[in-house]
């Protein structure tokens, strides 16, 4: 009965019907003019309401059910074997992913086992619309050329034996298998889905477009987990470490003018010994919170045209008070003039204009500028030239701060304290392991939770690709960014039987905070991230001194337009701007009462419930990741409820609580474990395969809009908190 009822007031455009809109809850989006070729922006029907956000109605009410079932293929070859396809912004001028003999040289006729999804432990509605030409957008929206072609698509893999491997290329030879970029090797998505993909290779070829005008070519990669070293015919370009980040190679001194063969060797130990490095969930060994690794090249890669003096960084934040500061780095010089220009989104008018120069910060104002919240996600595009230079981007006017408010610390958006409510939002599928299977989909978990009314989500321990980011932008949705964790949880017995919980030793530990440093300056241009958090449950966290004050230090330095909540959950010395309970399944947020392992509220930081609820519903076997290891841990974990019924009065329960604890004490915000099912939990909003959703959503709406409310109610001074007698 849940799943039906439910389901209908539940909806999303369909794929399947051509008029697929990426931005459904935006009525401003616009394509860039080079996007012109996209299908268009149809705003569906707004038959629906939804309390707490004036723009969700814009996607209910279409007639397609989210669950799809009925038009998807369950068939294991699918779509897969579909050739590669035009690319879908048209501006491609070449099939990048060349077929499994397009090295070129070499002796080796053997072709490739070709490529096709390999059947997963459970599958989503996009499963098998994937086909061959994945993440056909542009993948960098922060920072965007015109000059482009994807080089996603089908490449060539094998398996490697040993680091040694990188130092003998396979240059000009055929790689065993037709492998899915991009995508996690794990997965079924990959057509790969093998397990323990320590070393790798990847081959594809690409050709340069004949009439790019740039001098300069570039490569660019959205993430490689986890170590990899770029070959561009048969010469080393890069190497880059950090399973999260991007990168970019110029290239242009290694190619030739037809077909240019790229080699990438990847190295991803995970948790292997003695490797202790940022993985976050991932682990080689699945197990209750521990889930399937990603290994291999999981988001985009693309070459672009840039002039030899390009722009390579672009820091801009914008305030409020119509304060914008701006930092333009360029590749070559620290002096060329840069020109910057700001313009309104929905009537294309330029609302300022300024000329400063590159590697210098400079500051400027927008006068009255719309400002960016979750109930008006208003954005600013935005022009920046250097020389030849022409790169776009886009930016939201809010200030996040923090204050006292009423006599309690709160965070604080635009100057004014909203109760933030969110999930723990993991981002894993069933299908892709860490890479949605496509935009729509990734999407749709983002639409879910703006409908029930959430107003932010916790990224928890994963950096998603950039378009994640713009869709939390452009939809109003606030984000807390984890930085991924080091190698959690884990023991090793010493010779003398002493068995010590694994930590960074000191190299471990410098490379943690520079990637923590990366995390912080590749995704600081996102106006939706609030909040840094540094270390979660202590996962990875040193306590024979406490890091997290100097690392503290280190991200308000790097930013200092956003709040740090250096230790969400236990190991809590005082550092940051939070004072962050997790508990299971009641909260206990700003209170005076708390349990190990944490603190006591500290009334001098802002007091948040960075975890609570979990509660599961099992499901049938058809929405279960089917691995018996999995299954048989589904009650080892958190509390299980028999009933949809029962999971939905706990659930109103649990959100009661917290509601308390906003009227009594000191709470600010609170995390809600979790957005969907992931392998062996079965306690998401959505169940792994998205095609079940548990809450009663007018329900849900209703106590997530009380939060809300006593937010605001306890900013009004002539407000005392309510007393419980
Ligand atoms: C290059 O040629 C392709 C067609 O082959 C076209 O789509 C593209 O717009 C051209 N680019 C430029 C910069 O002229
Ligand atoms: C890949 O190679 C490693 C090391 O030789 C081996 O342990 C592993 O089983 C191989 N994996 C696959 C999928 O062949
Ligand atoms: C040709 O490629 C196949 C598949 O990777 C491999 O098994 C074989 O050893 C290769 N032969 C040569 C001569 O490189
Ligand atoms: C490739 O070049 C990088 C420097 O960019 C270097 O650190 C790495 O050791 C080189 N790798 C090999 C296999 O030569
Ligand atoms: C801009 O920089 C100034 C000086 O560092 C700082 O006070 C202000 O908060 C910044 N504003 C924004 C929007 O980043
Ligand atoms: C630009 O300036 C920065 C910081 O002052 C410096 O680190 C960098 O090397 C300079 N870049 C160039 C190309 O001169
Ligand atoms: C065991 O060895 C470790 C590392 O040398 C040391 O820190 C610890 O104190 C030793 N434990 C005992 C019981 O001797
Ligand atoms: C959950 O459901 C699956 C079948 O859908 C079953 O195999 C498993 O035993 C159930 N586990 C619990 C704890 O109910
Ligand atoms: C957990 O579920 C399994 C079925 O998957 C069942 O056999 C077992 O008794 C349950 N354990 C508890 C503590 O309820």
């Amino acid at each position: 009965m849940w799943t039906t009822a439910v389901f209908s007031t539940y909806v999303l455009a369909s794929a399947a019907q051509g008029t697929y809109n990426p931005y459904p809850w935006s009525n401003s989006w616009q394509p860039y003019p080079w996007e012109s070729s996209k299908t268009g922006n149809p705003i569906t029907s707004s038959t629906g309401s939804m309390v707490g956000s004036s723009l969700s109605t814009s996607y209910i009410g279409s007639t397609t059910s989210p669950t799809g079932t009925a038009s998807v293929s369950t068939a294991s070859t699918g779509s897969a074997t579909t050739g590669p396809s035009s690319r879908g912004t048209g501006r491609a001028t070449t099939s990048p992913s060349s077929t499994s003999t397009g090295t070129s040289g070499g002796g080796n006729s053997t072709a490739a086992s070709p490529y096709s999804v390999k059947t997963p432990p459970l599958t989503t509605d996009w499963t098998y619309e994937v086909g061959t030409d994945p993440w056909p957008e542009y993948p960098r929206p922060q920072l965007q050329r015109t000059q482009w072609q994807s080089l996603n698509g089908i490449w060539t893999y094998q398996n490697a034996s040993s680091l040694d491997a990188v130092n003998s290329p396979p240059v000009g030879k055929n790689l065993a298998n037709e492998v899915l970029v991009p995508s996690c090797l794990e997965s079924g998505l990959s057509g790969i889905q093998t397990t323990y993909n320590i070393y790798s290779w990847f081959a594809t070829s690409f050709t340069v477009p004949s009439n790019w005008t740039g001098s300069s070519v570039l490569l660019n990669f959205g993430a490689i987990d986890y170590e990899a070293t770029v070959f561009v015919n048969g010469l080393n370009a890069t190497f880059h470490r950090g399973g999260y980040f991007a990168f970019t190679v110029d290239v242009t001194s290694y190619l030739d003018s037809g077909a240019n063969e790229l080699l990438v060797f990847v190295h991803d130990p995970t948790d292997e010994d003695p490797y202790v490095i940022p993985i976050g969930k991932q682990t080689l060994h699945p197990s209750h919170i521990f889930y399937t690794p990603c290994s291999g090249i999981w988001q985009s890669v693309w070459i672009e045209s840039a002039p030899s003096d390009y722009i390579t960084e672009l820091d801009i934040s914008a305030g409020m008070d119509g304060t914008v500061n701006a930092t333009i780095t360029s590749s070559s010089s620290n002096s060329s003039a840069a020109s910057i220009s700001i313009i309104d989104r929905s009537s294309k008018s330029t609302v300022a204009t300024h000329s400063g120069t590159a590697g210098s910060p400079f500051t400027f104002q927008v006068s009255s500028p719309k400002l960016w919240s979750p109930s008006s996600p208003s954005l600013y595009d935005i022009t920046i030239t250097v020389g030849s230079d022409t790169v776009y981007s886009y930016t939201g006017f809010r200030t996040i701060s923090k204050g006292v408010v009423n006599g309690i610390e709160r965070p604080l958006l635009n100057g004014e304290f909203l109760f933030l409510f969110g999930t723990l939002d993991q981002g894993f599928w069933p299908d892709g392991i860490y890479v949605p299977p496509n935009r729509e989909a990734m999407v749709y978990d983002l639409q879910t939770l703006k409908n029930l009314g959430f107003n932010m989500l916790r990224k928890h321990i994963k950096v998603e690709n950039a378009l994640y980011y713009q869709a939390c932008d452009e939809m109003g949705l606030m984000v807390i960014q984890d930085m991924p964790a080091l190698r959690p949880l884990q023991t090793e017995t010493l010779s003398n039987c002493t068995v010590e919980t694994i930590l960074p030793d000191a190299t471990q530990q410098a490379e943690f905070q520079r990637q923590l440093e990366l995390l912080v300056t590749q995704q600081r241009v996102f106006p939706s991230i609030i909040t840094w958090i540094i270390y979660n449950e202590g996962w990875g966290q040193l306590t024979n001194y406490y890091p997290e004050f100097r690392l503290t230090d280190i991200v308000r330095q790097l930013d200092p337009t956003r709040l740090v909540d250096a230790t969400t959950g236990w190991y809590d010395h005082g550092a940051g701007d939070f004072s962050d309970n997790h508990h299971y399944a009641n909260p206990q947020c700003g209170s005076p009462f708390y349990s190990i392992q944490s603190s006591p509220y500290d009334p001098t930081r802002i007091g948040i419930q960075g975890e609570f609820g979990g509660i599961g519903k099992n499901v049938s076997i058809e929405h279960l990741w089917n691995v018996q290891e999995a299954i048989n841990t589904i009650n080892q974990t958190y509390e299980i409820d028999l009933t949809i019924e029962a999971w939905n009065y706990r659930g109103h329960r649990l959100l009661g609580e917290i509601l308390d604890q906003v009227k009594l004490y000191a709470c600010s915000g609170g995390v809600w474990t979790q957005t969907t099912d992931v392998e062996g939990e079965v306690n998401g909003l959505l169940t792994y395969d998205r095609r079940i959703l548990r809450p009663y959503v007018g329900q849900w709406q209703a106590d997530l809009q009380a939060l809300y409310d006593a937010g605001v109610a306890r900013s009004n001074a002539l407000a005392p908190a309510l007393k419980f007698s």
